[in-house]
């Protein structure tokens, strides 16, 4: 059977490359996919973007499933379109992808259901977020209600830097449309980590856990990217906590969204902070796996796939489970020079090492360009790598980077570091 990975990164790639695994699939064809899964065997791209020609190239080519990889797609509606068409498509309808489109959205839906969550407001009115932040003082946090690809949230150390992000935001419309409303809450202290679960409307199977590195350079310091590096498990999550969030936030979620009659089915990922008694509240939820996360939690699934999200599908996830490699596993992102800014394209990409059971690339950022495999946006590869500890897996990774070279080539040092501090 054929399949379709809606998507253009790293996580699109490690997906198509999970699902090629499977013994019933025949091929997978990647929209608009990037020069990793161009080469890829069992993968195919397909230069399509647009959800009408999605849906008639899935009609045409007789797909039997769609997975969707990116927030944009789902917000727009895509799982509506393919299934008025009566095609079979993986994630959230556009009212579920809420979630994550609308962050007043899901505080409300979060405060309703009584989910674990940071205080907050929402203002349309500068004036009045203004003086709300004046009343709450710093540090405090202000959010863009819609999506903004990273760049929507702002944690202020000061009521100072509050103000300006509010304006920027409400007067100066820096984020267009994302912007128009935000959401200010109170500045959550812990550490965090990435929960992801595949859902079926009513039931909910989790994925490993793992997490994410935000911040541009070493120490968790620069700018906010969209991430430069994950790893899995995250022993943050004990198998105590991990029961708590399933009951106390991922439960009341699946149940919260059916009750409100908008039952949601698809992977759901949700952002926690965990404070030093184990308290894990959500920080926000994505409709969507993560990137990088989705790659180093991939490598090590053992199970079929396309199996689990048949189940999906059917709702009968309570009937599936999930096997995983007892191994950890690490994602190193490897990003273009000027990233996360102004990320420059069309350096060439040289001394990729050929995948091998323990360690492998996958592509974001790239495309082929007269038969060279040239940077193509900010996040250009994730080399992943597996180990019997995080420190193994780690020396795995950073020896495969010690080979690949292209100009301007940016990467973090020190991926894992949290995880190797509790060890
Ligand atoms: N209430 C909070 N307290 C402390 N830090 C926060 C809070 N909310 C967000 N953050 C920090 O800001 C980061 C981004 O916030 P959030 O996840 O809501 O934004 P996002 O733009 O949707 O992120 P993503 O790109 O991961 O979807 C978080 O990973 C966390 O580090
Ligand atoms: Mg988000």
């Amino acid at each position: 059977m054929k399949l379709l990975v809606v998507g253009s990164g790293g996580r699109e790639h490690a997906l198509a490359w999970t699902l090629a695994q499977s013994p019933r699939v025949q091929k997978v064809f990647v929209a608009p996919g990037n020069g990793g899964t161009a080469t890829e065997p069992g993968l195919e791209n397909v230069p399509l973007a647009a959800i009408p020609t999605l849906v008639a190239f899935a009609k045409r080519e007789n797909v039997y499933l769609t997975v969707v990889g990116p927030e944009a797609p789902l917000a727009a509606g895509i799982v509506d379109q393919f299934r008025a068409a009566g095609l079979r498509v993986f994630g959230p309808t556009r009212a579920a992808a809420q979630l994550e489109s609308s962050k007043d959205f899901a505080k409300r839906f979060m405060v309703r259901h009584s989910i674990p969550t940071a205080r907050h407001a929402t203002f349309t009115s500068a004036s009045e977020a203004r003086a709300y932040v004046e009343r709450e003082g710093a540090p405090i946090v202000v959010k863009a209600d819609g999506l903004a690809a990273g760049k929507g949230v702002v944690v202020a150390a000061t009521v100072e830097e509050a103000r300006a992000a509010i304006d920027s935001m409400l007067l100066g419309q820096r984020l267009g449309e994302a912007g128009a409303r935000v959401v200010i809450e109170e500045c959550l202290v812990g550490e965090e980590a990435s929960f992801i679960v595949l859902c079926d409307g009513a039931h909910a199977l989790p994925l490993a856990t793992s997490q994410d590195h935000k911040r541009l350079l070493d120490g968790d310091l620069g700018p906010n990217t969209g991430g430069m590096g994950a790893y899995s498990p995250a022993p943050v999550i004990t198998p105590e906590i991990h029961a708590r969030v399933m009951r106390e936030v991922i439960q009341p979620t699946l149940q919260g969204m059916a009750k409100d009659g908008i039952p949601y089915s698809g992977f759901l990922y949700a952002g926690l902070m965990i404070d030093a008694n184990g308290n894990a509240k959500t920080l926000e939820f994505n409709c969507r796996l993560g990137d990088p996360e989705t790659q180093p939690i991939l490598v090590r699934l053992k199970s079929d796939l396309l199996g689990v999200l048949d189940h999906a599908l059917a709702g009968t996830l309570d009937r599936a489970a999930t096997e995983w490699d007892r191994r950890t596993s690490i994602g190193v992102v490897l990003a273009a020079h000027g990233y996360p800014e102004e990320p420059r394209k069309g350096d060439p990409i040289a001394g990729l090492p050929a995948a091998n059971p323990d360690c492998r690339v996958f592509h974001a950022g790239t495309r082929i360009e007269a038969g060279r495999l040239v940077t193509h946006g900010g996040r250009v590869l994730c080399v992943t790598a597996l180990g019997d500890s995080l420190r193994v897996a780690r020396s795995r990774a950073y020896e495969a980077i010690a080979q690949i070279r292209f100009d301007g080539m940016q990467y973090r040092k020190d991926i894992g570091h949290r995880g190797l501090k509790r060890h």
